[in-house]
C-alpha cells in the first residue's frame, strides 16, 4: 500500500507519518519509509542520530544508476538518459517489491532498527538553497516518483512517503501514486488553506485524501475542523506530551504512546488497508502515462531530445501479477 503524508510545513507531518511507520512496523509488517520532503526530518524521527542521517545515500544522487536498473531490457527506453522522473515501466522493465533485495535498496535503502521491528528508510536528499525552486528540487523528488511507477507491493506491505504539501507536489504526478494521502492539518486557517488547495488538485484525478486533525486541543478546536473540512475529515491526533518528549531528546517506546493516540494510528492502518478495495491497477498506470505525456511536451522532449511519448507501452499494466516478473528480473540481475 502506498501512503503519502502531506500537510502545511510544521503540522506534523513527519511526526505522524513517523509513528504511523513504528506502528505498521511493531505490527510485523514490512514498510519502505521514505522521505521526501523539502526538510529532511525523517530520519531522525525513526531515531536516527543527525550523523547517521546526514550519511544516508541520497535517492537525488544516484538518480542515474536507478535508471539503469529500472529500464531493464524494456527496448522503448534507448538508455537511462532518455528516462525522466515520468517515464512509465513497460515490458522489459524491472519493476521493485516491497520485500526483496535488489540493487535500488542496496544502493540507495538502509535498514533503520526501530524499538519494536525495523523498516527500510530511503531519502531524496538534502535540499540546498539553490536547489528550492529550480529543477534540481524536483529531479530529487522524482525519483520517488520514478520508484513508485515501478514498484508493485500487495496488501499488508507499505511504503510510506512524508511529503511537502506546497506546490511543488503538483508539478509532476507524484500526488497521484498513493492509494491513500493523509493530510496532516492543525486546527488554524492556515491548516485548512493547504487542504482545500490539495483538495482541488486532487479532484481530477480521484485522488483519495483524508484528513488527519493535529494538535488538537479542545472540542472548538474539533469543531472547527469539522466545519472545515466536513468528511473528509477522519481522525485527530492530540497534543502529545509523549511527542514532547520525544522532541525533548528521550527515546519513549511506542507502548507509551497515549492510548487515545495509538487509537488513531490503528485506524490510519485500517483506513490504509481498506483502500487496498478500491485499487485500479489500469487506472493507475493511465495515469502515470498521462503525466509522462505532459512532462514530455513540456520540457522532457527537447531536453532529451527524442519523442519520449514512444516510451510509452499501451500493453503494460502495472499491476501485482507483475510480480513474478519482477522477482525474476531480480534475480537475473543478481
Ligand atoms: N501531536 C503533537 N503533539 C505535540 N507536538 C507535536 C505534535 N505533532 C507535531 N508536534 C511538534 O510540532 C513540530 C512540527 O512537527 P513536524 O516536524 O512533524 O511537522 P512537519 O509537518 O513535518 O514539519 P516540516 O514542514 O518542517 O517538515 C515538532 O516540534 C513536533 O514535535
Ligand atoms: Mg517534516
Amino acid at each position: 500500500m502506498k501512503i503519502a503524508f502531506v500537510g502545511k510545513g510544521g503540522s506534523g507531518k513527519t511526526t505522524l507519518s513517523a509513528l504511523f511507520i513504528r506502528h505498521l512496523a511493531a505490527e510485523g509488517r514490512p514498510v519502505i519509509a521514505v522521505d521526501a520532503d523539502i526538510n529532511q526530518h525523517l530520519g531522525p524521527a525513526l531515531g536516527l542520530t543527525d550523523d547517521q542521517a546526514a550519511a544516508l545515500p541520497s535517492l537525488g544522487a544516484r538518480l542515474p544508476e536507478i535508471k539503469e536498473y529500472l529500464r531493464g531490457s524494456n527496448p522503448l527506453i534507448e538508455s537511462p538518459e532518455a528516462m525522466i522522473k515520468t517515464t512509465p515501466p513497460g515490458r522489459g522493465s524491472r519493476l521493485l517489491r516491497i520485500v526483496e533485495e535488489n540493487p535500488v535498496y542496496a544502493s540507495c535503502a538502509r535498514p533503520v532498527a526501530l524499538d519494536e521491528g525495523s523498516v527500510r528508510l530511503l531519502v531524496t536528499g538534502t535540499f540546498t538553497e539553490e536547489d528550492l525552486g529550480v529543477a534540481c528540487y524536483h529531479s530529487k523528488v522524482g525519483a520517488v516518483e520514478l520508484l513508485l511507477n515501478h514498484l508493485i507491493d500487495g496488501q499488508d506491505e507499505y511504503v510510506v512517503t512524508d511529503m511537502t504539501a506546497g506546490s511543488d507536489s503538483f508539478a509532476s504526478g507524484l500526488f497521484t501514486r498513493f492509494d491513500l494521502t493523509f493530510l496532516v492539518a492543525e486546527p488554524t486557517r492556515k491548516g485548512i488553506s493547504v487542504y482545500r488547495q490539495y483538495k482541488e488538485y486532487a479532484r481530477d484525478f480521484g485522488v483519495a485524501l483524508r484528513v488527519i486533525g493535529n494538535k488538537v486541543q479542545s472540542p472548538e478546536d474539533l469543531a472547527f475542523l469539522r466545519a472545515e473540512v466536513g468528511d473528509d475529515l477522519l481522525t485527530t491526533f492530540g497534543q502529545s506530551e509523549w511527542v514532547r518528549r520525544l522532541e525533548q531528546g528521550a527515546e519513549p517506546p511506542l507502548s507509551s504512546l497515549e492510548p487515545a493516540n495509538r487509537a488513531v494510528l490503528a485506524e490510519l492502518k485500517s483506513q490504509a488497508d481498506a483502500a487496498y478495495a478500491t485499487r485500479d491497477a489500469q487506472r493507475y498506470t493511465s495515469q502515470a502515462v498521462h503525466f509522462h505525456l505532459r512532462n514530455a511536451e513540456s520540457w522532457g522532449n527537447a531536453k532529451v531530445g527524442v519523442d519520449l511519448a514512444r516510451q510509452v507501452d499501451p500493453e503494460f499494466v502495472l499491476g501485482e501479477e507483475n510480480g513474478a516478473q519482477a522477482c525474476a528480473a531480480a534475480e537475473a540481475h543478481a
